[in-house]
Formats: structure tokens, C-alpha cells, sequence
């Protein structure tokens, strides 16, 4: 069996859970609301994570769940703003949550999130206003630093698409 696991907090991880639970026909169920054992019990485990600065949402509820050392497969999706084409920073992010032992049994794909400045609380409001002042003072910017302004400036960016769960999708069925 096949289970589909988000752990967002806005609601993008969650709609690419439910878009990939669609795709499997498999159940979907909130990080906060399913257990470590629970997930070790599965065949398939889809794990779509919000990424928030130096967090990523649910990977200490993956890291419980791969440390059972069931055969369970592990794919991961990471949601976060930063095109995944630019940088590695995902994947610097990845290996600081998860050591190298349990990587080797993680399938992973990034996929683009999105943010209203609106529903955002103080703090987050006031770290991405910082974000944003410190990459638009910068005289060189890089691609990377280009594609983050690009998304910071609207009041909301919306990348989240349904075909792009395609590799997910793929990675489930090998
Ligand atoms: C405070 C804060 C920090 C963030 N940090 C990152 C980041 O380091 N890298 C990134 O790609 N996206 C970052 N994002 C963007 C979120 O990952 C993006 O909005 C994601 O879609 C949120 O998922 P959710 O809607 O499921 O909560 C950040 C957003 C906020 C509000």
C-alpha cells in the first residue's frame, strides 16, 4: 500500500499531496496526524515537505520512518520557492536533515511552491521583507539571486502546477 504524507503549513505542500495521491490512488494524510511506525508499515511513502529557511517541515517524521529500516520506499518532495534549476541549496538541505545512510534510500524531486505575503505571520512577513531588501541591494546579483527577487516582489506568486508532479509520479511507478 501506498500512502501520501503533507506537511505544509499554507497549503501548497498539501495540494501537490493531494494531486499525487490522485495520481496513485493512495491515501493522503497530514505529517501531524500520522505516526513514524505508521509510515514504516507502508510499501510506498510520498512525503510532500514545505521548506522555511533552515526548516523542513516533516523531516524528523521521515527520519523516524526510514530509521525502522523497513523496505518501505521513500520519495520526498521538497516545496519550496527557489527554482531547483539554479541552485543546490534543496539538496544542501536534504543532507543536513537526513544523513548520508538514509539518502542512498531516498528517491527526492523539487517542486515549486507558493507564498502570499498576506496570510504570512509577522516574523515571516519581516524575514522575507529582509530577503528581499538585502537581494535588491546587491550590485551582482546571480540568476538564483534574480529568480528569488522575481518571486518575492508580487504580494503572491503561485507556481504550483499539476504536471510537474510528473517526475513524482514516475519515481512512485519504477
Ligand atoms: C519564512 C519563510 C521562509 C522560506 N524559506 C524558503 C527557503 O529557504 N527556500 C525556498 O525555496 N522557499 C522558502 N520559502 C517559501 C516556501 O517554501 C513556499 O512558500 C512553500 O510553498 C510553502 O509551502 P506551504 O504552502 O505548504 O506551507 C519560505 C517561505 C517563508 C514564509
Amino acid at each position: 500500500m501506498s500512502l501520501v504524507v503533507h506537511a505544509s503549513k499554507y497549503g501548497s505542500a498539501r495540494r501537490y499531496a493531494e494531486w499525487i495521491g490522485e495520481g496513485l490512488a493512495a491515501p493522503v494524510v497530514a505529517a501531524d496526524g500520522v505516526r513514524a511506525d505508521r509510515l514504516a508499515a507502508e510499501d510506498l511513502v510520498v512525503l510532500c515537505a514545505a521548506i522555511y529557511g533552515p526548516q523542513l517541515r516533516g523531516s524528523d517524521l521521515l527520519r523516524d520512518a526510514m530509521r525502522q529500516g523497513t523496505a518501505t520506499r521513500f520519495v520526498l518532495v521538497t516545496v519550496g520557492l527557489s527554482d531547483p534549476a539554479l541552485t543546490t541549496k534543496r539538496d544542501e538541505l536534504v543532507a543536513a536533515k537526513l544523513d548520508a545512510p538514509l539518502r542512498e534510500r531516498l528517491e527526492v524531486v523539487h517542486l515549486r511552491g507558493a507564498m502570499d505575503r498576506d496570510r504570512l505571520t509577522f516574523v515571516e512577513r519581516s524575514m522575507m521583507a529582509g530577503i528581499r531588501t538585502a537581494l535588491a541591494a546587491k550590485r551582482d546579483r546571480t540568476a538564483e539571486d534574480q529568480a528569488m527577487l522575481d518571486v518575492l516582489e508580487p504580494v503572491r506568486v503561485d507556481l504550483t502546477d499539476r504536471a510537474a508532479i510528473a517526475p513524482v509520479l514516475e519515481t512512485c511507478l519504477r
